[in-house]
This record gives structure tokens, sequence and C-alpha cells, in this order.
């Protein structure tokens, strides 16, 4: 990085999780400069007010089309892809994820993923009502995801009483939980693995299922070879919550809170 600070591009995407995305811009401005690009669905859940002035303009599709006039003009996808050096999604919506497993580039944020440079981190946090996690979809497109690239890192939901009123898993984790997920990949570029199982477990027998399942899937590059996958897996969703949330603590400069923000999935 050439002495400079390290660039985060941020997306966020049409959960109401997107009412935290000022306080984790927040967080990731301790360490980082911080682009923030939204898709349509985002902008209801934003107010643009509360959000720090470092990540203004804020950046919408419209603004692909502001920039970009005639042949060769900028095209900010491209121009974004190239000035990033760690690519966070969230929160992300089922919506967003299904577009992204199947390489769909429809706005802003999903061009510069199919763009995007995979030897560079992706970092992912998914948000949803816990019926959409339970999803087979769900499960098939963060397996989709994670296989894109060893640099690819899920940052799983947790559980608690959801916007919509159900209780289970779905909640975005909390922002300085991804911040310090951030920062540690920022630390240790291209030492990633996949930090969790893909998809929800719905019931024991299936989760069990889809890690075999997994396994099978898997291209050399991801195998860890000192343990058992599955137990690799289990490991890394264990450090997400604990060894990132004591991070945080540094990141913030405080006390860490983990999945206790209120309000929002
Ligand atoms: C009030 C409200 C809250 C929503 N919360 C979520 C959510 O937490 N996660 C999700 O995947 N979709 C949620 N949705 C649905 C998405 O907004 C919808 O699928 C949208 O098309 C997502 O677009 P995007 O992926 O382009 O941002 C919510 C919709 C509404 C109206």
């Amino acid at each position: 990085m050439d002495g400079r600070r390290p660039r985060v591009l941020l997306g966020s995407t049409g959960s109401v999780a997107s009412i935290k995305v000022s306080a984790l811009c927040r967080l990731l401005l301790h360490f980082a400069d911080v682009k923030l690009m939204v898709t349509r669905s985002a902008k209801n859940f934003i107010n643009e007010a509360d959000l720090p002035t470092e990540v203004m303009p804020v950046l919408g599709d419209e603004a692909e089309w502001r920039q970009w006039r005639a042949v060769g003009d900028p095209v900010l996808h491209i121009e974004l892809r190239r000035w990033a050096d760690v690519l966070v999604v969230a929160p992300l919506s089922a919506n967003t994820l299904a577009k992204m497993a199947n390489g769909l580039a429809d706005n802003l944020l999903t061009c510069v993923v199919r763009a995007w440079d995979f030897t560079k981190p992706l970092l992912v946090a998914p948000a949803m009502n816990t019926a959409m996690w339970a999803s087979p979809f769900t499960s098939r497109h963060l397996d989709t995801l994670t296989q894109l690239g060893v640099n690819v890192v899920v940052v799983p939901p947790v559980s608690k009483r959801l916007a919509c009123g159900d209780e289970g898993t779905g909640a975005m984790a909390a922002p300085e939980v991804i911040a310090a997920q951030c920062q540690k990949i920022l630390r240790l570029p291209g030492q990633f693995a996949p930090m969790m199982p893909a998809g929800p477990p719905s019931d024991s027998t299936s989760h069990e299922g889809h890690l075999q399942q997994q396994e099978q899937q898997q291209p050399k590059q991801h195998e860890q070879p000192e343990q058992p996958r599955q137990e690799a897996l289990m490991l890394a969703c264990a450090e997400t919550s604990t060894e990132a949330a004591a991070e945080a603590a540094a990141v913030t400069g405080g006390e860490a809170v983990v999945a206790t923000a209120s309000g929002g999935n």
C-alpha cells in the first residue's frame, strides 16, 4: 500500500440493517479511507445526514452515469474496483447475494462485484429474515460465493429478535465485529480461507449434510490439511464472534459490543 491508508469500499443493500451503515462507516474510518456505494433499496434505510462527511458523496447507480458522457470517460465501477483494497458488502441482502452468486451486474454494486479482482478480499455480512436465511437458496449462493476465491470472507449473521418481530438467525453481525474482521483482513492480505460453512444450519442433520457436501465441492486451495474441514469451518465461525469481538475493542478504542445493537436485521 506504499505507506498510504488502506481503502475500504463499502457496499450496502436493501436490508433494514442498513440503518447501521453510518456506525459501520465511522468504525472503518478509524483505520481506512472509505467510499460508500448503495443500492436503490438501501437508500430507504440510510439517512445521509447521519453519515460521516468523509464518505460523502454516497455513490448510487446514478453516479455511474453522471460521470460518463462519452467514450474515454472514466467508468465508475471499474475505477472503484481499482481504488479499493477490500470490498465489504454489509449488510448483504438475500437479493444481492443471489445476484452476486450468479454473476448478475445490473447496478453499481453488482458491477463492482462482477469486475472484482479476487486476489483482493471480499467480505460480506448477510442480513435477512430468518426464513430467508434458512432457505436452501442461501446456502447455495454462499457456497458459490466462497468458492470464487480464497479471500472471500463471510461474517455470519447472529440470532436475535429481528426487525420484523421474528426471532432467529438473520440479523447482521454487529458493526464492531465487521470492522474488526475487515481490519484483520487488511493486516494479512491473501491469508484468508472462507470463514464459515456457507448457508444456514436449519437443523443439525441438514447442516452436517451441507458441510459434507461443501467439503466435496471445495477446490484444493481451500483445504486446511492440519484439521478436518468441518472442524476448521466451525472454528472459523467461533472466531468470527469471539476473537473479532475482542479486536473490535481495539478498533473502537473502547468496549466491544457483539450483536447487541438494537433495531434492524
Ligand atoms: C422494510 C423492509 C425491510 C427489509 N429487510 C430486508 C433484510 O433485512 N434482508 C433482505 O435480504 N431483504 C430485506 N428486504 C427486501 C429487500 O429490500 C428487497 O429484496 C430488495 O429488492 C433488495 O434490493 P437490493 O439487494 O438491490 O438492495 C426488506 C424489505 C423491506 C420493505
